[in-house]
């Protein structure tokens, strides 16, 4: 796995509170088979969100604390952050101030509030892309309006943003809500990515290795490859892999209930 959502940097936010629990969280992901992590405190464009430099700061010195470990070092490690969605977006990552997965790449992780889609955002999500960045937006299933709103998850990802799956959704870490949207999501190809959303160890000791099994025995080996490694190591890199065409809402309605038998029927429409 090549984790692009975890909150492993000690003291910036709600996620590590020390370097102890960001090096405990380091070998705990290497046993769960996780080859990198990029480091997304929470951030935004507000003047007192964290900024640039703090992050790639705090980053710094992990890699430093980790370099005599052999399990905390086995962990690759990149800059990010997961910015609040705002109208100030687009200039603080213009301006540099918040970074993008690794840093040198177009892929901006976004989050919303966790009640309803603000007014704004469909449009700034918009700006974004039109302005050569990928939103990424992470965890659209824990947004309690998004969860129930697939017909606004598909016109974002019409518009140019991808979607970020929580690995403690799929398997049930949410509630009922967020996995049945995260379930159905993944069927309808509305998934570009899983990450752990890490805060705390536990994140790699149990939920990723959970999911990665109920994503495998659901999906099947190639589409787990490609979000939990290859969609995320190809972001890394800069690149926007070639995704299918989601289910659209009428197509859903249509459909056998499997989700297998959903991708036989379209790799059939393919052809
Ligand atoms: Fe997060």
């Amino acid at each position: 796995m090549l984790d692009i959502h975890s909150h492993i940097l000690p003291g910036l936010d709600d996620g590590a509170s020390g370097i102890d629990e960001s090096l405990e969280m380091l070998r705990s992901a290497h046993r769960a088979g996780v080859c990198a992590i990029v480091a997304t405190p929470h951030s935004g464009s507000h003047r007192r969100s964290l900024r640039t430099p703090t992050i790639a700061s705090a980053l710094a010195q992990l890699v430093q604390a980790a370099a005599g470990d052999p399990e905390a070092s086995a962990v690759g490690l990149y800059v990010g952050s997961e910015i609040m969605l705002d109208p100030g977006v687009r200039a603080a990552l213009d301006a540099g101030d918040v970074p993008t997965l690794g840093g040198n790449t177009r892929f901006a992780l976004v989050e919303l509030p966790m009640l309803e889609v603000p007014h704004y955002a469909e449009d700034v999500l918009f700006e974004l892309a039109a302005a050569g960045y990928v939103p990424v937006l992470a965890h659209p299933e824990r947004n309690h309006e998004l969860s129930q709103r697939f017909d606004i998850m598909l016109q974002m990802i019409r518009r140019g943003t991808l979607m970020q799956v929580e690995a403690g959704s799929i398997v049930g870490g949410y509630g009922s809500v967020a996995q049945e949207c995260a379930l159905e999501m993944l069927d309808r190809r509305m998934c570009h990515f899983i990450a752990s959303d890490a805060h705390r160890p536990g994140a790699y000791d149990s939920l990723v290795p959970q999911a990665l099994e109920a994503v495998t025995a659901r999906m099947g080996e190639e589409v787990t490859t490609a979000l939990f490694r290859d969609n995320p190591a190809a972001a890394l890199a800069g690149e926007k892999p070639a995704f299918p065409n989601p289910i659209s809402d009428d197509e859903w309605r249509g459909r056998d209930r499997d989700p297998r038998s959903i991708f036989e029927w379209l790799k059939g429409r393919r052809r």
